[in-house]
C-alpha cells in the first residue's frame, strides 16, 4: 500500500508540531515544506524541527514549485487565523488538486463570517475535486463539534452554554503572546483594540457551527471584548514573565442570540496561572446534559491530532468546502492510517 503524501504548510510553532507527529506515522511521507520566515527557508525541514537527522525535504517559500513537483495528496495548513490572508494560501493548493486541512481559525466555519470566501472557495474545492477542512482543537472540537455530538441525546433544547478554563503556561509561545500574557493592563487594552494581538478567534465560528447543526436561525451573534486577566501574584510561562497587576492572558465570552433570547453562550478564558482547569458544556434541554473534562484538554496535543486525524477523513470526503459538523464522527487514527484511505 502507497505512503500518504502530505505537504506541511507552515512550519511555525503548531505546524511543527504537526510536522513531528507526521513523522511519528509510518505510512505518511513528508512531502514538501514551505514557509515564508527567512529563518527556514532554504534549510532541511529536520534542521527546522529541530531534529538531529536531515529529513531531505527543504523549506521552501515557493508554494507553486512545490505543489508542481510534490504529487501530494493533502497539504497540512498552519499559518495565520484569518481568511482574508489564508484565503489565496489555501486556493493556490486546491488549484494544484491536493486536499487541505488548515488550523485556520476562520476557515472552521466560514459561511456566517466569510461567505463570499467561503462560496469561493467550495467552488474551487468542487471543480478541483478536493476537499478543504478547517479544524483544530477550538474552534475545531471542544466548544463547536462536541457539544454538537452531546446534542445528539437531546430531545429539545433551550440552552447551549460551554466553558473553557485554561492554564496558558503550558501552551505554545506564539499563544501566550496573542492572548497577551506580560502585558500591562493599558497595553493589553491597546494591543487589543488596535488588532496588534488578536487574542481568541474562533468563538463567532463555533457559535455558528453549532446553530448551523441544529438549524437554529440566530438574530445575531455578540462578541464580548477580550478582558485582560490580571495576575494577583507573578506566575510563569514559556519564556514569558508575569508580574502581579499586568495580564496573565483573557477571557471573553460570545452569545448567540435567538428570538431576544441567549441560547449559545461560549465563555473562553486562558491565562497563565488557572488552577482550574477544565471543559465544561451544559445543555438546558430534555434531557439536561452536564459533561465536564478535568483539566481541560491540552490546546496544542489536541490541535495537532484533531489536524492528523482528520487527514483520511478528509481524503475520503466529497470534494468542496466542508466543516467538523459535515464529516463522520470524528475520531483518531491511531494505527496504519494508509488502510483508511481508499485510492
Ligand atoms: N483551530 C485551532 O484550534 C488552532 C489551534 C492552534 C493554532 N491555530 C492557528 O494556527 C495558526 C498557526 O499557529 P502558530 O502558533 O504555529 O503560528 P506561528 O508560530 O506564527 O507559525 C506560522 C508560520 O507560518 C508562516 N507563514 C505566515 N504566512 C505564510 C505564508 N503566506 N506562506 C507560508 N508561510 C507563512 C509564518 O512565518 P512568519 O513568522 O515569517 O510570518 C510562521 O513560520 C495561527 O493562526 C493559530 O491561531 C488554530
Amino acid at each position: 500500500m502507497r505512503k500518504v503524501r502530505v505537504i506541511s504548510y507552515g512550519v511555525g510553532a503548531v505546524g511543527s508540531m504537526i510536522a513531528k507527529f507526521l513523522l511519528e506515522k509510518e505510512d505518511i511521507d513528508i512531502v514538501g515544506a514551505v514557509d515564508v520566515d527567512k529563518n527556514k527557508v532554504n534549510k532541511d525541514l529536520g534542521e527546522v524541527l529541530g531534529l538531529e537527522k536531515k529529513l531531505a525535504v527543504k523549506v521552501s517559500d515557493d508554494l507553486g514549485a512545490v505543489l508542481s513537483k510534490a504529487d501530494a495528496d493533502i497539504a497540512v495548513h498552519a499559518t495565520s487565523s484569518y481568511l482574508r490572508d489564508t484565503y489565496p494560501q489555501i486556493a493556490s493548493i486546491v488549484e494544484h488538486g491536493v486536499n487541505v486541512v488548515s488550523t485556520c481559525e476562520e476557515l472552521s466555519y466560514p459561511c456566517t463570517s466569510e461567505p463570499e470566501f467561503a462560496k469561493k472557495l467550495d467552488a474551487l474545492a468542487k471543480k478541483h475535486d478536493v476537499t478543504v477542512l478547517g479544524t483544530g482543537i477550538n474552534p475545531g472540537f471542544l466548544m463547536d463539534t462536541l457539544v454538537i455530538a452531546l446534542t445528539a441525546a437531546c430531545q429539545k433544547i433551550e440552552k447551549i452554554e460551554a466553558v473553557r478554563v485554561m492554564n496558558a503556561a503550558t501552551r505554545r509561545v506564539p499563544f501566550q503572546k496573542k492572548i497577551g500574557a506580560g502585558l500591562t493592563v493599558e497595553e493589553f487594552q491597546q494591543k487589543i483594540e488596535k488588532k496588534q494581538i488578536t487574542g481568541h478567534v474562533g468563538l463567532e465560528q463555533s457559535i455558528a457551527m453549532i446553530a448551523g447543526a441544529l438549524a437554529w436561525k440566530l438574530d445575531e451573534i455578540v462578541i464580548e471584548h477580550a478582558e485582560p486577566v490580571v495576575a494577583e501574584k507573578p506566575v510563569e510561562g514559556k519564556d514569558i514573565k508575569v508580574k502581579a497587576g499586568q495580564a496573565a492572558g483573557l477571557r471573553q465570552k460570545a452569545k448567540g442570540i435567538m428570538k431576544g433570547k441567549e441560547v449559545i453562550v461560549l465563555d473562553f478564558q486562558a491565562y497563565i496561572g488557572a488552577e482550574d482547569e477544565y471543559d465544561a458544556i451544559t445543555i438546558k434541554g430534555v434531557p439536561n446534559i452536564k459533561q465536564k473534562i478535568q483539566p481541560c484538554v491540552h490546546g496544542d496535543i489536541g490541535t495537532v491530532a484533531m489536524v492528523v486525524n482528520s487527514i483520511p477523513k478528509v481524503i475520503n470526503a466529497p470534494p468542496g468546502l466542508l466543516t467538523m459538523k459535515d464529516l463522520p464522527v470524528p475520531s483518531a487514527a491511531v494505527e496504519n492510517m494508509a488502510k483508511y484511505i481508499s485510492t
